[in-house]
């Protein structure tokens, strides 16, 4: 573990009741790195977003957030300090415009930085800047997904977690969607993708997780995981 780390999964186990669901979860997220968590579907790759985010709270191991042991801190103060989350699904306020709803979300980040303002998002979703006064229940899937990730921006935030944000789009939008986070990490924040499209996480992440069951099987660059073609197919059906 280096100090550079912002956030730090350490042996977790979670559980949903009785459900035991996070099998030694480890991870490593240095400050400005992008990495992907792959996997099927029910493999604990969005149980372990939450439980960084203090959504889900450990029964064992360690989340450190910025060198502060997190376990079971309340997800407000894990988005204070400076961890953003976009969830599955979109959350949005529906009856409040594009302009509002990015405003809404507006703050500093955690060291007082203000990087990401209402320009700036605008600039990276120019379709939102077409619409900053169409209620958030009259965009289509494809700019209410726009919406939250500019939410999440306008926050500031250190790191930034994407749970399966191209789902269910149309490929122009999940190509305009793909760009944008290619534009983020390009500002050098740290970030986590899950999604299914690997080539494109090959292309983007510094780091790969393949995750079963709630533990890592694999971690390693884009070059280790295109060397074991066996792993994705293996993990991932590709
Ligand atoms: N709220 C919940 N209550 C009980 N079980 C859940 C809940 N959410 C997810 N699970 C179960 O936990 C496992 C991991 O789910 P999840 O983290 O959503 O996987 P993934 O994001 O990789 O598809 C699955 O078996 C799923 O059915
Ligand atoms: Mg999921």
């Amino acid at each position: 573990m280096s100090g550079n780390d912002v956030i730090v999964l350490e042996d977790v186990h979670a559980y949903y009741g009785a459900s035991h669901v996070l099998h030694g979860m480890s991870l490593r997220l240095p400050a400005g790195s992008c990495m992907s968590l792959m996997g099927r579907n029910g493999m604990g790759k969005t149980t372990t977003l939450k439980t960084i985010m203090g959504l889900v709270e450990p029964r064992s191991g360690a989340v450190t957030i910025k060198g502060v042991f997190a376990n079971g801190i309340a997800p407000n103060a894990v988005a204070y300090s400076g961890i953003a989350y976009v969830p599955e699904g979109r959350e949005i306020f529906p009856n409040l415009t594009v302009r509002e709803n990015l405003l809404i979300a507006a703050r500093s980040g955690p060291s007082g930085t203000k990087n990401w303002t209402l320009e700036r998002v605008l600039e990276l979703f120019p379709r939102l800047a077409e619409r900053l006064s169409h209620w958030g229940n009259h965009l289509s899937g494809g700019e209410q997904q726009m919406l939250t990730i500019g939410r999440a921006l306008m926050t500031n935030p250190e790191a930034l977690l994407l749970d399966e944000v191209t789902e269910g789009l149309a490929p122009l939008i999940r190509d305009e969607i793909w760009s944008v986070i290619e534009a983020i990490k390009g500002e050098g924040m740290a970030t986590i993708i899950v999604d299914k499209n690997v080539n494109k996480l090959m292309a983007l992440a510094d780091q790969h997780l393949i995750v079963v069951k709630g533990e890592v099987v694999f971690s390693g660059d884009s070059a280790a995981l295109a060397a074991q073609p066996e792993l994705l197919h293996q993990h991932l059906g590709v």
